[in-house]
Order: structure tokens, then C-alpha cells, then sequence
């Protein structure tokens, strides 16, 4: 069957694959993401998929976006960490190309992913989460993307787990991703570096000195290597996930939870806490079946490989 393209566009990077019917990629590329710049945001897309569409022909392009997608599958109207507001990405990206072009929300790709090819495709149910600069959600209920009235649903995000807590780029206070993204992993450890800087003295280190300078692979190396400091970061940032999901749980029951997005390669470092969380406060625990809590497998090509895979239905 034919060629289809994936992109997924984050607050960090923008990452494109070429993806054949049965999931496979068959070429890949990344660029930086101008995060605040929308227009230039879009000159990169539209840059990958002419690179791709020259080398291979591909017959559409699917769009994973971290924002808020409207239902017409095109227009993105918010987003709290990209500079997007009521921003026609798929009719730009359409005319930039030529090609048909869907968008959708950036977990909402990467859950399809993980349902049709990788860790959910045993199961009809499944809850994705994705951390990384923000945290994402991906909700498949009895085979089909949960998507709600309006596009927007699965803001899993912005549920609120501390009244009155940290200020979020939705609006609110108090959200999951405040908590528990890569952006509160990275955050965290430098307002821990700047009250007490002999507990974090091996991550000062890597970072050079300068707390500003340190970034989430390095919070990870650090704890990989064993430092108490940095595997206590993961230890907050998996505690707050798994009291999110435990709350998601009690609503929807699904047959697994994918937890995955660039923070997720920490592995057991993050996945560990936060299972004993999510046992330690599901409803009815002990009486109910457990959904089991599995690493993607599709990695950070999950979204890539799910957006391409819409792009075709
Ligand atoms: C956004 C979501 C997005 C998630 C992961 C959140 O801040 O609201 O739309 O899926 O970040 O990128
Ligand atoms: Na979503
Ligand atoms: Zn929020």
C-alpha cells in the first residue's frame, strides 16, 4: 500500500517519518521546533515533507500537534506551550505541500501508535501518557480515538491534581503537567540546586555549574548512574503521574496504560513510583482488575508512526 508521512510537531523538536502500511518506517528526519514562531513552525514541516515526498512519494501527511485540534482535524486553537492560537496548520501545511493533510493532537498520535503497532495493540482499551514538555493523552475506548464533542478531549494535562498550585500555560493552576512533564523534572531539580546546592552537587557538576544549564538527559544520566538526588526527581515527577492516572482509571478502565514521550526513556526510573502511586490509590484496589502499566514501544517514533497511520483513514 502507499506511502504515507508523519510529523510530529512538540515544543522542543519537530520529527518526520515516511511510514508504510504496516507501520515500518522507511525514513526519517528531525529538526529544532521554533516554538514561539508558528509561521516558521510550519516552513520546517513543510521543509520535511518535500525532502520526503521528493526521495520516496508519499500520498498524505499526518500532523501530530501539541495543542488543542479542533474537529474540522485542521485548526489548532490553543496550545499552552507552542505560540498557536486558532492556527489553520493543516490548510497551511496543504498549500505549502500539495498534499491532503490531518491533524491531530501530538498524544492522541502517539496513543493511535502505540494501539495499532506497539505496546496497546493486544487490547481494545487503552490510556496513553506522554511526557515530555508538557504531559499528553491519548485515550483509545473500544477501538477508537476518544476525541470528545469538540476535538479538545484527553486533556489529560490539565486535570487538576493541587488546588491553587503551580500557574500552567493553559490558564489554570495546579496541573498534572506542572507536576509531572519533563519541564517540572527540570525544574524542580534546579530550584532544589539553588536552595541546597550539596544534594545535587554530581548534577551541578554535569551542568557546569550553572543550575540554568541543567537539562532532563542530564537529570536522567545522573540517576542511571545512581545519584540519589536525581533519582528522587523521578521519584516526584512518577508519584504525581500515577496520582493522575489513578484518578483517569477510576473513570475510564482501560485494558493497559502506554506511558511514553522523551521523558518516559528514563524506563523504571520513572515507571517504578509511579506504578506504586497508581496501586496505592486506585479505587476498589484489590477488588477490581489492575490495568497493567507498560513502557511504549513504539519509543518517541510513536507519534510519527500513529500520525502517519491517520493520515490514511
Ligand atoms: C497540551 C496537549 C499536548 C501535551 C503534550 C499539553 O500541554 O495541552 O495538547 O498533547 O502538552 O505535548
Ligand atoms: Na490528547
Ligand atoms: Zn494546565
Amino acid at each position: 500500500s502507499a506511502l504515507t508521512c508523519g510529523i510530529d510537531i512538540g515544543g522542543t523538536k519537530i520529527a518526520g517519518a515516511v511510514v508504510d502500511g504496516e507501520g515500518t518506517i522507511v525514513a526519517e528526519a528531525r529538526v529544532e521546533s521554533p516554538a514561539t514562531d508558528p509561521s516558521a513552525m510550519e516552513t520546517a514541516a513543510a521543509g520535511l515533507v518535500a525532502e520526503f515526498a521528493a526521495a520516496h512519494g508519499i500520498a498524505a501527511v499526518g500532523v501530530g500537534a501539541a495543542g488543542y485540534v479542533a474537529s474540522d482535524r485542521s485548526t489548532v486553537l490553543f496550545a499552552p506551550n507552542i505560540a498557536w492560537r486558532n492556527e489553520p496548520l493543516g490548510a497551511d501545511l496543504a498549500r505549502l505541500t500539495g498534499l491532503p493533510v490531518v491533524v491531530e493532537n501530538d498524544a492522541n498520535a502517539a496513543a493511535w501508535g502505540e494501539f495499532r503497532y506497539g505496546a496497546g495493540r493486544d487490547v481494545d482499551d487503552q490510556l496513553m501518557v506522554t511526557v515530555g514538555t508538557g504531559v499528553g493523552g491519548g485515550i483509545v475506548v473500544d477501538g477508537a480515538l476518544l476525541r470528545g464533542a469538540h476535538g479538545v478531549g484527553a486533556e489529560i494535562g490539565h486535570l487538576n491534581v493541587v488546588p491553587d498550585g503551580r500557574l500552567c500555560g493553559c490558564g489554570n493552576r495546579g496541573c498534572l503537567e506542572q507536576y509531572g512533564s519533563g519541564t517540572a523534572l527540570v525544574r524542580s531539580a534546579r530550584e532544589a540546586v539553588a536552595a541546597s546546592s550539596l544534594l545535587a552537587r554530581d548534577l551541578v557538576d554535569r551542568a557546569g555549574g550553572d543550575p540554568a544549564a541543567i537539562t532532563g538527559p542530564m537529570i536522567t544520566a545522573a540517576a542511571q548512574e545512581g545519584d540519589r538526588f536525581a533519582i528522587e526527581q523521578f521519584e516526584q515527577l512518577g508519584h504525581w503521574l500515577g496520582h493522575g492516572i489513578a484518578s483517569l482509571v477510576a473513570v475510564l478502565d482501560p485494558a493497559v496504560i502506554v506511558i511514553g514521550g522523551g521523558v518516559s526513556e528514563a524506563g523504571d526510573l520513572l515507571v517504578a513510583p509511579l506504578r506504586a502511586t497508581f496501586e496505592h490509590e486506585l479505587s476498589g484496589r484489590g477488588y477490581r482488575p489492575t490495568p497493567e502499566i507498560r513502557l511504549a514501544e513504539l519509543g518517541n517514533r510513536a507519534g510519527v508512526i500513529g500520525a502517519a497511520d491517520l493520515a490514511r483513514i
